[in-house]
């Protein structure tokens, strides 16, 4: 199926024969237009960017790229196509036909999952506005539009939810999306790491990586829903958070790869007066990105998350292909305590533990990326291990929020975390050299000196393309 673009909200909802709903979309389209000019990526209104629209859901049907004027942007609504005959595949209710609109008794629930993940996605456009006047290339101005654009898109996706399926209460949670701003002291986006600054490209290359992988976990744990709109939205959304990944682990894989070809080609580790990123600080960056998106997960045991279990709200990542009952009654679960100096692992009951275990395979995910960028070190015969921290390090939310721990997850005292954060966290002169680099580099092909050119362009286009067009 194919998306009419006449209509002024591109969709595959059914938006034409609702009037409803399409007035309720109308009604907040304005105010998401302002927003985004306010909000939304600076100085970026007369430019034409070589994006990727999605015109239908259809595997290789949704990735059409073409060079598009920012502001007139299509923000559609995509749902992945219904399964027939979908089950719920967890909790009480498991082997029940799915819902296809909200069951009365977990309304509030299912508002309050929909609204925390629908305030990170404007949330993200936010802290990312200034970014385009420092890019390293227009090969990456254009990523960065792009992941711009889809976080408006998620952001369409969750408020069509609110709009289509919660009445009143669903019209006042998606005016108070475009009303929270990231950092603003007194109406801050929900979630602590969506309201902390992306000044810098490095930053912005660990968030897409950490942050949005994030996005992932939740959103495959979403898709398991099962409230039947909520899952083929999150399904949908899927696709478009890959890309975004992909934009972090190669944009860090080509800053490594450009350190290391300066310590080799000057022979020594002092890089910074060479205008590149020194390891140390890479993994510095690292460290605070890591932390701060592993909080996102919540507490290691949480009587809230077992209940959207239970009910069948929020699933486990990849359900189906767990090999248990799907209903946690008796099962444990390995969660983490701190016992004096040590961190152990303590047997919880599994339903309790269905963040920690989000967690967890988050942390294994994240994993492949470290490895990656190690492969490059190594292949530039480069003597310098990256290594993802402990999770005890640098929290601010769960079990670990109350002690301070090594990256190793060693527990330390307050006054020896003082002494050695400088080592192991961003420090103000880390973030000052950093955003020092941060120069436009806007002539097509050429790259900042802090960044290797990607392995390929966009869509088979040349890495000298014009991907960004400025008037
Ligand atoms: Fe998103
Ligand atoms: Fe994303």
């Amino acid at each position: 199926m194919s998306i009419d673009y006449q209509e002024m909200i591109p969709n595959n909802v059914g938006l034409g024969e609702d009037r409803r709903l399409r007035r309720a979309l109308e009604q907040w389209l304005p105010g998401f237009q302002r927003w985004w000019r306010e909000l939304g990526p600076a100085d970026s209104d007369s430019l034409d960017v070589y994006l990727r629209t999605a015109i239908s859901v259809e595997p290789g049907g949704w990735a059409n790229y073409g060079y598009v004027r920012m502001p007139d942007y299509r923000w559609g609504i995509f749902l992945a196509h219904p399964e027939p005959d979908r089950r719920i595949n967890f909790g009480m209710h498991k082997g029940d036909p799915v819902w296809r609109q909200v069951p009365g008794e977990y309304r509030a629930d299912l508002r309050r999952l929909i609204v925390t993940q629908g305030d990170t996605e404007p949330a993200s456009v936010e802290q990312q506005r200034h970014l385009g006047k420092t890019c390293p290339s227009l090969y990456d101005l254009r990523n960065l539009f792009q992941v711009n654009v889809e976080e408006g898109r998620h952001l369409w996706a969750m408020v069509y939810l609110l709009h289509g399926f919660f009445g009143r209460d669903g019209r006042e949670e998606a005016e108070a999306m475009l009303e929270r701003h990231s950092g603003d002291p007194d109406r801050p986006r929900i979630l602590n790491a969506f309201n902390e600054e992306t000044p810098d490209w490095l930053s912005y290359f660990m968030f897409t990586y950490f942050t949005d992988r994030d996005g992932k976990f939740q959103l495959a744990a979403l898709a398991e829903s099962g409230f039947d709109p909520l899952s083929r939205t999150c399904r949908f959304m899927l696709t478009e958070e890959a890309h975004h990944m992909f934009v972090g682990e190669t944009g860090l894989g080509r800053v490594v790869q450009r350190t290391c070809e300066a310590m080799n080609e000057h022979t020594t580790d002092e890089v910074r007066k060479h205008g590149v990123i020194d390891l140390p600080t890479f993994q510095k960056y690292l460290n605070f990105h890591f932390s701060a998106s592993v909080d996102l997960f919540g507490q290691e045991l949480s009587t809230n998350a077992a209940s959207y279990y239970t009910m069948g709200l929020k699933g486990r990542f990849q359900e189906t292909r767990i090999g248990d009952d799907h209903t946690l009654a008796d099962a444990t679960y390995p969660a983490p305590e701190v016992k004096g100096e040590q961190v152990v692992l303590v047997a919880a009951p599994a339903l309790n533990a269905v963040n920690e275990r989000l967690r967890d395979d988050y942390i294994a995910d994240c994993r492949r990326g470290v490895d990656k960028w190690n492969e490059i070190i190594r292949g530039a015969g480069v003597d310098f291990e990256l290594t993802l921290p402990h999770r005890a390090f640098n929290r601010k939310i769960g079990v670990f929020a109350g002690v301070k721990a090594t990256p190793e997850g060693a527990i330390i005292t307050q006054a020896r975390w003082e002494r050695a954060r400088a080592n192991w966290l961003p420090t103000g002169a880390d973030r000052a050299y950093v955003e020092s680099l941060m120069a436009p580099v806007t002539e097509p092909g050429k790259m900042a000196n802090w960044i290797t050119p990607p392995a390929k362009g966009i869509n088979g286009k040349r890495l000298n393309y014009e991907y960004v067009r400025f008037d």
